[in-house]
């Protein structure tokens, strides 16, 4: 687009200011802005400033809320059993109809780690990354069944690079690079929350963020993955964030449940461990399942018991998704399929003389999709609960926090691979650190099938392959 074309268009919104400092810029500067705002929907923004897809009332919608229909994690309350779901999983995988994504991108400032979360080192005694947990996981479900399950990583503007220089210094984590496709998630530019202007980052550059992971979508197919997943004949994608080492990625039981519920969308939830958990609740309203976030839920919802004094609204999301594809190449071809959260923040942004001001106060607003918001329109969508000791160590916080933070997460997997271990006849000293590569075992009963003698654990251990007795 030329420049008279650009200025035109933005002043059909009122943003011609963003060009004010045009003529000091050099020609890369000026190239940069405007392939930046080529990149916006000027419209959809106009939209969104003037509140016309108007926010939900979460209070009203929380107080018809009531817990989903879900498998329980003791197996109840599906028409089918455990075993049965493992079967039908296992045989998804054997017959290739999986792909896994994992998304990787944000900003992730709230950890306090400089680089893209899925290089942190979170293996207690390995100190492998995150992104080697997924790696070696998807390996082992590979060796174990047959298949070649392609990766589809998000990464965003902060993450993409490191990333895939990250990947390529480490031969893909042991993945075939045909197997393995980084792609980076779009952006939203942040306004100012009085006027509705676009806030500029500098005199050449727009205030500019990751647009949610319900940018997964868009980004999955203008990259050409969901293309490439139909081509190689997979039906289902497997959906993680980078930020569980827990999480069961392409795990045969899930699975297997969202397919016997012929389910277009399926979600892994555990208990709530306190009302005001950061975590989504997931819940039935009007008869759909959906997800109330955490920020948006009323205290009053949240502390509400049942007669036994357990919580009503108990099940809590841990973004571990099932999709089934030709779901996800509907919704793609849908643009309004995913509404805007707002998010009120401090933006600091580059003033009318073209200084640089930090607001001490939220100044801006931000807008980002959730792809949990696909939960409501999935046919059959279903809840699958787990126990949070085997499903769930989230690496949000600093470790001077008191939740989510590296050291309990760090805790969470040696205890979990302690108790494997123990429950496999192998007998493990108090305050010895533990852990397994899922390459060895990547459940309890392949971990009885390796170890043959009876073993005693005194001294911290990583259990990767080949085992030594
Ligand atoms: C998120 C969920 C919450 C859930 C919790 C489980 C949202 C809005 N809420 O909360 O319901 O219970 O995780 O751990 O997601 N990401 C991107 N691009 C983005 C934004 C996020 O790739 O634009 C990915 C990153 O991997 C990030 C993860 O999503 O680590 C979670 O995002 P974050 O904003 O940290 O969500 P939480 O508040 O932790």
């Amino acid at each position: 687009m030329n420049l008279d074309d650009l200025r035109e268009l933005l002043a059909q919104y009122d943003q011609q200011h963003v060009l004010r400092h045009w003529s000091q810029l050099d020609a890369g500067q000026q190239s940069n802005l405007a392939a930046q705002l080529d990149e916006i929907d000027l419209a959809e923004l106009a939209s969104l400033v003037s509140g016309e897809d108007e926010a939900t009332d979460f209070s009203a919608l929380a107080s018809r809320a009531s817990s989903p229909p879900a498998v329980r994690a003791d197996g109840g309350g599906a028409d089918w059993s455990p075993a049965e779901a493992r079967e039908r999983g296992e045989e998804a995988l054997r017959n290739g109809e999986l792909g896994a994504v994992i998304v990787a991108g944000g900003q992730g400032t709230r950890l306090g780690f400089d680089q893209p979360k899925g290089m942190f080192p979170i293996g207690p005694v390995s100190e492998r990354t995150l992104f080697q947990f997924f790696a070696d996981r998807l390996l082992a479900v590979n060796e174990k069944y047959g298949c070649r399950i392609p990766l589809y990583i998000m990464t965003s503007d902060a993450t993409d690079q490191e990333t895939r220089e990250y990947f390529a210094a480490n031969e893909n984590l042991g993945i075939p690079a045909e197997d393995l496709y980084i792609f980076k998630q779009g952006v939203m530019p942040a306004v100012d929350a009085a006027t509705g202007k676009l806030l500029m980052q500098s005199k050449g550059s727009l205030a500019l963020s990751p647009d949610g992971h319900g940018g997964t979508v868009s980004a999955l197919e203008s990259c050409g993955c969901l293309a490439d997943a139909a081509k190689r004949g997979i039906q289902h994608l497997a959906y993680i964030q980078v930020d569980n080492p827990l999480a069961h990625l392409c795990e045969p039981e899930l699975i297997g449940h969202h397919l016997m519920a012929a389910s277009e969308m399926t979600t892994q939830v555990v208990q709530k461990r306190y009302p005001m958990e950061r975590v989504g609740n997931v819940v039935l309203v009007d008869g759909k399942v959906q997800i109330i976030e955490y920020s948006d839920l009323p205290e009053s919802a949240a502390e509400a018991v049942n007669e036994d004094g357990s919580l009503k609204l108990w099940a809590g999301n841990i973004a571990v998704h099932l999709f089934k594809l030709n779901f996800l190449q509907r919704v793609a071809g849908q643009a309004d399929s995913l509404p805007f959260h707002r998010a009120s923040k401090k933006v600091p942004y580059c003033d009318e003389q073209g200084q640089l001001v930090s607001p001490a106060e939220p100044n801006a607003t931000k807008f980002e999709r959730f792809i949990f918001d696909l939960l409501p329109i999935a046919k059959n969508a279903f809840v699958v609960e787990s126990f949070a000791s085997e499903a769930f160590a989230p690496v949000k916080n600093a470790n001077d926090a008191d939740t989510d933070t590296p050291k309990a997460a760090k805790k969470a997997i040696v205890d979990l691979h302690r108790q494997w271990l123990e429950e496999a006849g192998v007998c493990v000293d108090q305050g010895v650190q533990v852990e397994i590569n899922p390459k060895l075992a990547l459940t309890v009963s392949d971990l009885r099938e390796k170890i043959t003698t009876n073993m005693r654990i005194d001294a911290d251990r990583y259990f990767d392959i080949p085992l030594e007795s």
